[in-house]
């Protein structure tokens, strides 16, 4: 039994900020923010208009018109975000009631930067054991509203943005060659509070209080050297695992698409792997860093232009808070 990606969507709220916009907001620079991190901009959600749950049904919607399938067909719901429209219920039966869909169990995942792979990996054994046939795997996230927009949490500002990307993953009991390869995922909770946003959570006996807030707490914290440290070096490795099970060298990867986490990060990468421009497939310019959405909004703008072909071998691979990693390799 083989799974399949079918089709894949995306969609991104339509109110761009841009790096000029956010030196407006705090100390930075344009200069600063490219240099470092190679985003120009990215996109904040509107409230009352998008919310995670929303835009990951807009998402979908994309991913199975493009999969020429009807919703009725989906079996299961795979839904990832670190930042759910609440605390419960997750976004997954949020997306469900707005798209219409029937009594079909709905998951919420949270992996963070790595929910989309960790997801995959899920549809795949759920698909391969037989008990689903087709999956919608959405990664969503409205992050603007947790971001310190002081100068305090500036490092963290210039990087993350809103959005959300879709899949629909398929069974094929015929298919031999075509489909999800491998997955290899991994997890290091040592560094759980190095990339984290701890309250409202529900380690105090108040949720929120007013030092929360004061001390901005209610905020997404990140020591960004180390999580860059940590970042290239599993990333390379967990690349490494799947090139390895597979009996594969860099040169046959059509695409690498790398969690959208910073460009200098997808840059180091693919320098250590000598792989061509056109081997490795970045949007980050434009969206930032959109966490469980990036890759599939990434997939989603490579075949949009026409850089995922039938007979591709893709790789995509994540890296985030928990810490979490993994990497997939999929024959198109
Ligand atoms: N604009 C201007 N200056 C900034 C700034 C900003 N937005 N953010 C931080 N700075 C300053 C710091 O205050 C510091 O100043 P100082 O030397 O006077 O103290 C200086 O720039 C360097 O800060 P530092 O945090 O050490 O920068 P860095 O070179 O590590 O770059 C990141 C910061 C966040 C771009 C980098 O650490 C990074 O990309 N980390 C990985 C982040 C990531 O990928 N996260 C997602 C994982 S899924």
């Amino acid at each position: 039994m083989r799974s399949i990606v079918k089709g894949v969507g995306h969609y991104v709220p339509e109110n761009v900020i841009t790096n000029a916009d956010l030196e407006k907001m705090m100390d930075t620079s344009d200069e600063w923010i490219v240099e470092r991190t190679g985003i120009h901009q990215r996109r904040y959600f509107t409230e009352g208009k998008d919310t995670t749950s929303s835009m990951g049904a807009r998402a979908a919607e994309m991913a199975l018109e493009r999969a020429q399938m009807k919703k009725e067909e989906i079996d299961l719901i795979i839904f990832a975000t670190l930042s759910p429209d609440y605390n419960f219920p997750g976004s997954g039966v949020l997306m469900q009631r707005q798209m219409g869909l029937s009594t079909i169990p709905a998951f919420d995942i949270r992996q963070q930067c790595s929910g989309f792979v960790y997801g995959l990996s899920m549809a795949d054994a759920y698909i391969k054991s037989g008990i689903y046939k087709n999956i919608l795997l959405v990664g969503a996230e409205v992050q603007s509203n947790i971001i310190d927009h002081s100068n305090k949490g500036r490092h963290i500002a210039v990087i993350f943005g809103d959005g959300a990307g879709a899949v629909v993953i398929s069974a094929d009991e015929k298919e031999t060659e075509r489909g999800i390869l491998s997955i290899h995922l991994h997890a290091e909770g040592e560094y759980a509070e190095e990339l984290v946003l701890k309250h409202p959570g529900s380690i105090r006996k108040n949720r929120m209080t007013v030092d929360i807030i004061e001390n901005e707490e209610h905020r997404a914290h990140m020591n960004g050297p180390v999580v860059f440290k940590h970042a290239v070096s599993r990333f390379m490795e967990v690349i490494n695992e799947g090139l390895e099970a597979n009996n594969l060298t860099p040169k046959q990867i059509d695409l690498l698409i790398p969690h959208q986490a910073n460009l200098r990060i997808s840059e180091y990468i693919q320098k250590k792997m000598g792989l061509n421009d056109s081997q490795v497939f970045n949007n980050i310019q434009k969206y930032g860093n959109t966490t469980a959405a990036s890759i599939p909004i990434a997939l989603s703008e490579a075949w949009e232009q026409g850089k995922v072909k039938n007979g591709d071998l893709l790789c995509l691979a994540a890296f985030g808070s928990g810490f979490t990693w993994g990497s997939t390799f999929v024959r198109w």
